[in-house]
């Protein structure tokens, strides 16, 4: 990606590209085929996790060659302290019913695991018909809490990335591809 397209605002921040657009565009691609193969006669409804998911579940949705829709979810976490209990708190809840429904989840990325699998466990008490993980990034050296991850997009080493829906501090999500920042970034 040149800095043309970017207007060269990342020049002196942007440290390594770890997925470039390219490979990110194959992959979303690739994990499109996979559902459509595996809901083939069914109907989807994708449940994405503001904000992060927001790039990769409009990317997703449309290799998708099922009939699906798709809903939004905001979540946050308590804080420092009650986030190891993976209570979540649920700012902007899904609007239908997923009951009887084929529902995947769509993350961006995948972390300690409390996020994911405290949504699996409230969305399961929600009676959908079946429940499945997607997630971009999975950071397996992070983990807490098991969860069990349907469609994963790339495993990644434990390093902070921005980029493609990812965020530090707002900003670098619209940025197509995922990379990290240079360490001088952070203590501005
Ligand atoms: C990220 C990501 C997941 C969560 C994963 O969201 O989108 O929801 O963290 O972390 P975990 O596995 O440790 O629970 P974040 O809190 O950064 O919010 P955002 O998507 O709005 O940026």
């Amino acid at each position: 990606m040149g800095a043309g397209i970017l207007g060269g605002y990342l020049d002196g921040i942007q440290e390594e590209i770890l997925l470039s657009a390219g490979a990110i565009q194959k992959r979303v691609r690739e994990l499109g085929e996979a559902i459509s193969r595996d809901y083939a006669g069914r109907e989807v409804f994708l449940v994405g996790v503001l904000k992060g998911a927001w790039v990769f579940l409009a990317d997703l949705a449309r290799q998708i060659t099922v009939p699906a829709s798709f809903d939004f979810m905001s979540v946050s976490s308590y804080g420092a302290a009650t986030r190891s209990s993976g209570v979540v708190q649920i700012i902007k809840d899904i609007e239908e019913s997923i009951e009887g429904r084929h529902v995947i989840i769509v993350e961006d990325i995948v972390d300690s695991g409390l996020t994911l699998s405290y949504l699996v466990s409230m969305l399961k008490t929600r009676h959908p018909a079946s429940l499945k993980v997607c997630v971009l990034l999975d950071k397996p050296d992070r983990r807490v809490t098991p969860v069990d991850l349907d469609y994963v997009g790339f495993a990644i080493p434990d390093a902070f990335v921005v980029g493609y829906g990812l965020d530090y501090a707002g900003n670098y999500r619209h940025v197509p591809y995922v990379f990290t920042l240079r360490p001088e970034v952070y203590t501005r």
